[in-house]
């Protein structure tokens, strides 16, 4: 059986890579393989335009130009990474996806969004996230744990890291916008509170909306 495709959205610090770790730990231990990737980047060619995008050599193309660049590294990043993984049946959790260019390029770039729409459909081919779930937090929140996150790791800001704080507001309205536009496929989870709480929101839904994966795949007459 083909494997779930699982993105996290959200923004700076909102938890995406501590959530991700964790659900892949969870899900591992029921024995169900899993792969761990991110956007931009995710394949080896996706990687180098990840480098061009966040040192903001692209930032001078303008909006549009880079949410050309996003769907060109998605297009591989699809190709080499994400669906050979769900044909053979790996679980595939991505740290960021396509929601991301419709929120920075799109709402923030003021990027149209019938473009953004005509660039998912030649960049997915069909390929849509099976959940996605946003990690919704006020920006000031965000922003501070990254900049904890900087300074213990010693990182400097990427391009959209160097952007004001109302940027990263109008950012969580775009997320938000998204998953009232997409009820279905997204999950909203108030990831203001401890990273345990977070995991236990994220693993309710997991149970709701792809129950197959709270269950070994080898026993699946045990009940979780
Ligand atoms: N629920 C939480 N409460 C407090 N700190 C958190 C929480 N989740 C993550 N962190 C910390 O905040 C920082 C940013 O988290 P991270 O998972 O890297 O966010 P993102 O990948 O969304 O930018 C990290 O230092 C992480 O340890
Ligand atoms: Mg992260």
């Amino acid at each position: 059986m083909a494997g779930s495709f699982i993105t996290f959205e959200g923004g700076e610090g909102a938890g995406k890579s501590t959530q991700i770790e964790r659900l892949k730990s969870r899900l591992e231990r029921l024995s169900h393989p899993v792969l761990v990737t991110r956007e931009p980047g995710g394949s080896p060619r996706a990687e180098q335009i990840r480098s061009f995008i966040l040192e903001g050599q692209a930032k001078q193309f303008g909006p549009f130009a880079e949410a050309l660049l996003f769907a060109a590294a998605r297009i591989d990043h699809l190709d080499k990474t994400i669906e050979p993984a769900l044909r053979r049946g790996t679980h595939v959790l991505s740290d960021r996806f396509a929601d991301s260019t419709r929120a920075y390029q799109g709402s923030l770039g003021n990027v149209d969004s019938g473009l953004i729409d005509g660039l998912e459909r030649v960049a997915l081919k069909g390929t849509r996230p099976d959940l996605t779930f946003i990690l919704d937090l006020p920006a000031e929140v965000g922003l501070s744990r990254a900049g904890q996150r900087r300074a213990s790791k010693g990182e400097g800001v990427d391009r959209f890291e160097q952007e004001d704080l109302s940027f990263h507001q109008s950012l969580r309205q775009a997320f938000l916008a998204i998953a009232r536009s997409s009820p279905r496929r997204c999950a909203v989870i108030n990831a203001d509170r401890s990273a345990d709480e977070v995991e236990e929101a994220v693993w309710a839904i997991i149970g709701e909306r792809l129950p197959r994966l709270t269950t070994n795949p080898a026993r699946p007459l045990d009940v979780a």
